[in-house]
């Protein structure tokens, strides 16, 4: 069984910056492989992890259909067969990124086959990180049935806390399943949580809220286009999602 970690929010707050630490928090404590899982179609986690994709698998559900009867196999065969051709292998993780999602031409057939694939895939490693786009399409489309950790992400602002009550509430709505939720007020001034935060922490039950302090560092990273991943270890942000990690899993 792996442990999945789902990072959600509203756009720009820092998910896959976030989730970059993540995936190197869990590498540095030694629970590799790690899977990243890229669910954003306009997402840069390859970037911000230093690594190459050369191939998405969204567009293979399109056209899953008929390259299966071409080759004469199963559509499961060739789902399996498009995944490992567009897994990257680093150091201490493996990265997949979905590409687009559905399109017209998409039938609900091939979806479900490639959610399958994709549950089949994570089942092999046993920490996962999914990195989503802004809102929680990805989790109501389902691409996972299930998170062992939901991690909102918001900023500081009102307005940001307010969006993450909103996620929240469609998460109980759509029945998406976590053990544990998650709160990073992310690029808060010194560090300190808004007030509104309590009140969010108050109503969705979170386990734990943490204040993320803006960092000269990551946003000169950002400003370099160097990977995010390349923080050095004091980073005081990197320290405390390795100690949010290390507790979490423990
Ligand atoms: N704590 C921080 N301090 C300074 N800059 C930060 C911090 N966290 C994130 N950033 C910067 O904020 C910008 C947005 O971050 P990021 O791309 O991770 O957000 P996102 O939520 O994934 O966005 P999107 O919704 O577009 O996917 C990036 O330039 C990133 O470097
Ligand atoms: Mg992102």
């Amino acid at each position: 069984m792996s442990c999945l970690f789902a990072l959600s929010g509203k756009g720009g707050v820092g998910k896959t910056t976030l989730a970059s630490l993540f995936i190197r928090s869990l590498t540095e404590l030694g629970k590799t492989p790690v899977l990243a899982i890229d669910a954003d179609p306009n997402s840069c986690l390859a970037d911000m992890l230093g690594v190459k994709i050369h191939f998405t698998i969204g567009s293979a559900r399109e056209t899953v259909r008929d390259e299966a009867e071409a080759q004469k196999i199963s559509k499961q065969e060739l789902l399996r067969m498009k995944i490992a051709q567009g897994l990257v292998e680093s150091s201490g993780f493996d990265m997949i990124s979905m590409g687009r999602p559905e399109g017209p031409g998409c039938y609900c057939y091939a979806n479900n086959v490639l959610k399958m694939a994709i549950k089949e895939l994570s089942d092999q490693y046993p920490y996962v990180v999914l990195d989503n786009e802004a809102g929680l399409e990805n989790l109501s489309r389902r691409i996972v049935q299930s998170v062992d950790v939901l991690v909102l992400v918001s900023d500081a602002s009102n307005a940001g806390m307010n969006t993450l009550e909103r996620l929240y509430s469609l998460v109980r709505e759509m029945g998406v399943g976590f053990r544990k939720l998650i709160l990073l007020v992310n690029r808060t001034r010194g560090g300190e949580l808004p007030e509104s935060a309590v009140r969010v922490q108050n109503s969705t039950g979170a386990q734990k809220i943490l204040a993320l302090p803006y960092d000269e560092e990551i946003a000169r990273l950002a400003e370099e286009s160097r990977p995010v991943w390349e923080v050095s270890g004091s980073n005081p942000i990197y320290r405390t999602i390795l100690e949010l990690i290390s507790e979490v899993i423990k």
